[in-house]
């Protein structure tokens, strides 16, 4: 089964626009499991823009799914996530100047910077990911580093048409082939809607989706509930 991983970051993103307690982005995360989500994922950004640290505590206690930290690969990123060990730890590429995750992380040009991460967040049992794009150079980088889990950036598949969408679809089902062939579990996000979920859903190796702002934005016309259990819908069809 492709699984959901609700990213809830953009919960917070309006929450901090105000800076009170609402919307409160661990009451997304139990409507989020209460709506078929298999996971919940939140980046933890250096200059705390969406999720806190605090919220980082609250959804530990509160809920039951599997949380996916994502982090840039810093030393306070590192200590934190190693005080809460969360299930699974996604290293991603981060600029402060940047809006969002826009490109993927550079693991074939940090193979030696990002070694001794994966390796502490391994050995404290945390099951680590890389977000890279889908090249071949990026996913023998992270065999090189021994990354039990890929995420591919479905940013510029989402973001181009035509034969260009075509062909990034393609690249990405052929990294997914590779990441299985060689041991890795493939997992893919960013950017993702109702309109272009289906052909990446349907990539048969992908084994998780993670999908956070357009169901956001989706919930203010018709809920939380019901954006999540439509990607789900739209998920499980694609798989027939
Ligand atoms: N996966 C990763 C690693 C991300 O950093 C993000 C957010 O940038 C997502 C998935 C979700 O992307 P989106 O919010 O565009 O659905």
């Amino acid at each position: 089964m492709l699984r959901l991983g609700v990213n809830i970051d953009h919960v917070a993103t309006i929450r901090n626009a105000r800076g009170g307690p609402h919307p409160d982005p661990v009451r997304a995360a139990i409507v989020a499991a209460l709506a078929g989500a298999d996971g919940i994922t939140a980046h933890l950004r250096e200059d705390r823009r969406h999720i806190t640290d605090e919220d980082i505590d609250r959804l530990m206690a509160a809920i039951d799914l599997p949380l996916n930290l994502e982090m840039a690969a810093t030393e306070e990123m590192l200590a934190i996530a190693l005080a809460h060990r969360p299930h699974a730890a996604c290293i991603v590429p981060e600029k402060r100047e940047e809006r969002t995750t826009e490109g993927g992380l550079d693991a074939a040009g940090q193979i030696d910077t990002l070694r001794p991460f994966v390796e502490r967040l391994k050995a404290a049992g945390i099951r680590v990911s890389l977000f890279i794009e889908p090249s071949t150079a990026q996913l023998d980088a992270a065999i090189r580093l021994g990354a039990p889990v890929v995420e591919f950036h479905t940013g510029r598949y989402a973001h181009v048409a035509g034969d260009e969408r075509a062909s990034e679809l393609k690249r990405i089902a052929d990294c997914a082939a590779l990441a299985v062939k060689n041991g890795i579990e493939p997992h893919a996000g960013h950017g993702l809607t109702f309109d272009n979920v289906a052909p990446i859903a349907a990539i048969p190796q992908l084994a998780e989706l993670n999908i956070g702002h357009f169901l956001v934005g989706e919930a203010i016309f018709t809920g939380l509930d019901a954006s999540i259990r439509r990607m789900r819908a739209l998920m499980n069809a694609a798989r027939g």
